[in-house]
């Protein structure tokens, strides 16, 4: 029997389609190099001890009987609930040490929870051997994150899994990988860490009292998406910068926009990106922005002059992985 596994699974940037994919429209999502790193060992106990430093929790102990109780600390949950939930589906008792790595800060909005449900999920099968494809570590992994988190389209962890730039329809209807070759991306950080469910429970009372005005601008998101999806293929990253551009002006429409968010994008605009735009949930986190060759430096330049922190990103990263 195998006694110790480390795997490792990519954080991710959404490109287009954001909070529209909530609501069955869908969207483009590309992984990136910062890895989130999971191991995991049996223990001849009947406890998960967790080490996951990137969200202060060092050492807790908790019985596997109790996994997922509503009272855990937050930075445990992903993890002991993907455990709960991978045990119950195959009827394993065990005792378990899980240890997480990050090489991305949880703050950026780079899906670390996801990347961590999925890391437990793969490291899990392959520690109990439990064969798992790709769609059966989503739907145990979108699962966990809908019992964690109550909302959420799971873009992220199928991000996580396939990696490289994929085509996603809410709850993983549809997930089309893209032959969408390196992006020339510059990413900054605000500084802000954004809370996704807020601002997913936000457009959804917006939603309810404009349907029809909300519907319009999932209807135009859903087009831009095709639009971009097409792009992608033809590596025309002009376009890609002009579609960047609309699906902002949408995201600025459904309120989940920020003055910060906004000052980095009309920036990198203004030095000469092709588009910009907020990537997630909105309200802080990161802004993208497609460059031309030339100008990165300087697109860079002005985005730290505003007060934005550059994250080098390298796209066409791998979906998870075994690493040990
Ligand atoms: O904040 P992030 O990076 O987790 O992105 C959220 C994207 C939403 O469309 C708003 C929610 C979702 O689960 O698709």
């Amino acid at each position: 029997m195998i006694e110790r596994i480390e795997v490792s699974a990519p954080g991710k940037l959404m490109l287009f389609g954001e909070h529209a994919v909530v609501y069955g429209r869908p969207c483009i999502v590309t992984a990136v190099d910062h890895r989130m790193r999971v191991m995991v060992e049996t223990a001849n106990d009947s406890n998960l001890e967790l080490y996951a430093p990137e969200v202060d929790v060092a050492g807790y102990i908790e019985k596997i009987n109790n996994l997922g109780r509503d009272d855990a600390p937050k930075g445990t949950r992903f993890v002991s609930v993907a455990v709960r939930n991978f045990f119950n589906s195959f009827g394993i008792k065990s005792g378990l040490k899980v240890k997480t790595k990050s090489d991305f800060s949880s703050e950026f909005g780079f899906g670390s929870s996801s990347a961590v449900t999925v890391g437990v999920v793969k490291a899990l099968s392959e520690l109990f051997e439990k064969p798992l494809n790709n769609k059966e570590i989503f739907n145990l992994s979108y699962n966990t994150i809908l019992d964690v988190q109550g909302v959420g389209s799971g873009f992220d962890a199928a991000a996580a899994i396939w990696g490289g730039t994929i085509y996603f329809i809410t709850g993983g209807k549809k997930i089309e990988p893209l032959a969408a070759g390196k992006l020339p991306l510059v990413v900054g950080y605000t500084g802000i860490k954004a809370d996704t469910p807020t601002l997913v429970r936000q457009v959804a009372n917006f939603y309810k009292e404009n349907k029809k005005l909300v519907g319009k601008i999932f209807d135009s998101i859903e087009n831009i998406v095709e639009e971009g999806r097409i792009a992608l293929s033809n590596h025309d990253h002009k376009k890609l910068g002009v579609l960047m551009d609309q699906n902002q002006e949408l995201l600025n429409e459904l309120g989940v926009s920020s003055p910060e968010l906004e000052n980095l994008i009309v920036a990198a605009r203004k030095a000469g990106a092709y588009g910009a735009k907020l990537s997630g949930a909105g309200g802080g986190d990161c802004m993208i922005a497609f460059v031309p060759k030339g100008s990165r430096k300087l697109i860079e330049k002005v985005i730290e002059e505003k007060g934005g922190k550059i994250i080098n990103v390298r796209t066409e990263a791998q979906g998870v992985r075994l690493e040990a």
